[in-house]
């Protein structure tokens, strides 16, 4: 039985078929507990002669099982040491890195610009008041910019303040012209980049847009500082000294007199490019701002006189001149997230 146990017990494949064995030879019902439990019915004289052999039987078979035991344990660690091992020879995996997105570095580069000008940045919520989106800025109720289909308006209980409630999603930066003048005394020069909403969706519009609002109010403030000023940052932005403005007079009801600000283009190679006159043979002109002399009604609905405040204001699409600048064409790639797309446009984090 012994050589038949330890042979058992060498041939066990794993630690189950070990513990099977063990089972089979010292469980309760076990060949060797069976022969342990025969002691009792011997003499005493069978039993000091067959006591210690069954006895060494049992030490012999505990001691081999242990044995294989660890030979098996030490057996699975190797296996699983061997398995894991990590080769320092391969390449790292480098983890993906995001970039700029080009409204971003529009904004940048706008804020820097304005900087030089004297110009520092304000900002306002995104979920406004009808009141500082409209009513202050001299748009009567009647206005079509109030129309359920361009406006986005917030459920919410009227509370019946006006300077509260109903709220929109902002439709332009301009609120923040009412916020930063009821908030500051002038003189006031400001540029506000910033998100606006509206509900108008195709190729050239979503609902979710990007403008930039500027705003000086001082004393003796002209329409010459408003191109001069306007002139001085989009040679600064395209970076050509051949930038030619047209002011071509329009209508806001925020500004009085209004224009909107067209720049030259000439046609290279079928692509327009910024600079130069749009009346040249090969050049045309693009709209990019509409802007104005900021009007009294608004400058007395912050609290100013405007007997004593003048100013200009100034609004932009920020989508637009980022694809003028970076020769994008599809506006909605702006808000696809496509990280093959920022890269391809190479703007670097
Ligand atoms: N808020 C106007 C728009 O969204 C732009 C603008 C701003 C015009 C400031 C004049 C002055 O179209």
């Amino acid at each position: 039985m012994r050589d038949h146990l330890l042979a058992a017990v060498a041939a066990a494949p794993g630690l189950d078929a070990l513990d099977a064995v063990r089972v089979d030879a010292l469980g309760k019902q076990g060949r060797v507990t069976q022969l342990l439990k025969t002691l009792g019915g011997m003499t005493p004289d069978q039993r000091q002669a067959e006591g210690p052999r069954i006895h060494a039987l049992r030490e012999a078979v505990t001691a081999a099982i242990g044995a294989r035991k660890a030979a098996l344990e030490t057996a699975a660690l190797d296996a699983r040491l061997a398995s894991e091992t990590l080769d320092m020879t391969l390449p790292a995996e480098v983890p993906m890195a995001g970039t700029i997105h080009p409204v971003s570095q529009v904004m940048d580069e706008l804020a820097e610009i304005f900087a030089d000008l004297g110009f520092a940045v304000a900002t306002g919520p995104e979920i406004e008041t009808d009141w500082h989106n409209f009513t202050a800025l001299n748009i009567p109720e009647t206005h079509p910019a109030r129309a359920m289909h361009d406006t986005f308006y917030l459920a919410g209980s009227e509370d019946g303040d006006e300077r509260t409630t109903p709220r929109v999603l902002r439709t332009h930066t301009s609120p923040v012209q009412i916020r930063t003048m009821l908030d500051q005394k002038p003189p006031i020069r400001i540029i506000a980049p910033g998100r606006t909403y509206r509900s108008d969706s195709d190729a050239t519009h979503t609902p979710m847009f990007h403008q930039v609002e500027g705003l000086v109010i001082d004393k003796g403030i002209t329409l010459g500082h408003l191109k001069w000023t306007l002139e001085t940052f989009l040679k600064a932005f395209f970076e050509r000294d051949d930038i030619v403005l047209r002011l071509r007079p329009s209508y806001f009801p925020f500004t009085e007199p209004s224009a909107e600000i067209d720049v030259g283009y000439t046609v290279i190679k079928g692509k327009r490019v910024i600079g130069g006159s749009g009346d040249a043979a090969d050049g045309g002109w693009m709209e990019v701002l509409g802007s104005g002399m900021v009007h009294p009604k608004v400058i007395e609905a912050c609290g100013l006189d405007p007997a004593e405040w003048q100013g200009f204001a100034f609004g932009c699409g920020i989508d637009r001149l980022a694809m003028l600048k970076y020769g994008m064409d599809d506006l909605r790639a702006f808000f696809d997230g496509d990280i093959r797309w920022l890269k391809h446009y190479g703007f670097s984090s």
